[in-house]
């Protein structure tokens, strides 16, 4: 199981120390969360901040959007060289065309499902994609409880995945820690966000280990 630490749950008065520690810490990739207070109730970082991150970060950065305007965005982060940047499914009409332009920039496209929506929703995406992100939490906060329906949406998923594109990660984000792990490898997921858990655990590098079953 890769882990990606939310750094949303960060102390942001001491970022850099907070980065350095979770990428010495072992972690797989920086997992940061982009909002526009406009497609969830919530605002954080551009790319100002998120430039500083990468400069820092010793580990590829995994960029969720959960913003409007979908495409700005992606011509804004993307020269940071992210290795992922997703985007949610519920606020692209064209979702197909946004992939072909992250991969165009040489960075892995990947796709954010919110609670509610099926897999099945992105069947014909899937041989384009190389990860889905299926949230366990309504998107906009951290430390939320996890939203255990998210775990035979996972399997189904496995199962198209399986038929279309093996080689398509899955990623669970929100209310990840050791209560839930073993179900989530179970149900086939390949890669764990993980905010709060992480950051309020005294040791960073114990609590990444713990997820890397
Ligand atoms: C929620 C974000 C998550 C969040 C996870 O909208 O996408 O990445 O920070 O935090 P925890 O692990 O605390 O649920
Ligand atoms: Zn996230």
């Amino acid at each position: 199981m890769l882990v990606a630490p939310s750094i949303l749950s960060a102390d942001f008065g001491r970022l850099n120390e907070e980065i350095v520690a979770i990428c010495d810490g072992g972690c797989d990739l920086v997992h940061v969360d982009v909002m526009d207070g406009h497609f969830v109730p919530n605002l954080t970082i551009g790319p100002v901040v998120v430039s500083a991150v990468a400069k820092i970060a010793t580990k590829p950065l995994d960029i969720h959007l959960m913003v409007q305007n979908n495409t700005f965005f992606v011509e804004l982060f993307a020269p940071l060289k992210p290795k992922y940047i997703s985007f949610h499914i519920e606020e692209e009409k064209h979702p197909h065309r946004l992939i072909q332009k992250i991969r165009d920039y040489g960075i892995s496209p990947a796709i954010v499902l919110n609670p509610h929506t099926p897999p099945e929703a992105i069947e014909y995406l899937l041989e384009d994609l190389d990860m889905v992100l299926l949230m366990s939490v309504n998107p906009g906060f951290g430390g939320q409880k996890f939203i255990p329906s998210v775990l035979e949406k996972a399997k189904k998923l496995k199962e198209l995945i399986n038929k279309r594109n093996p080689n398509c990660l899955i990623e669970v984000d929100g209310g990840v820690g050791d209560k839930n792990i073993h179900l989530l490898k179970e149900a086939g997921v390949d890669v764990v966000v993980a905010g709060n858990y992480v950051f309020t655990n005294d040791s960073y590098e114990n609590a990444i280990k713990s997820l890397q079953i």
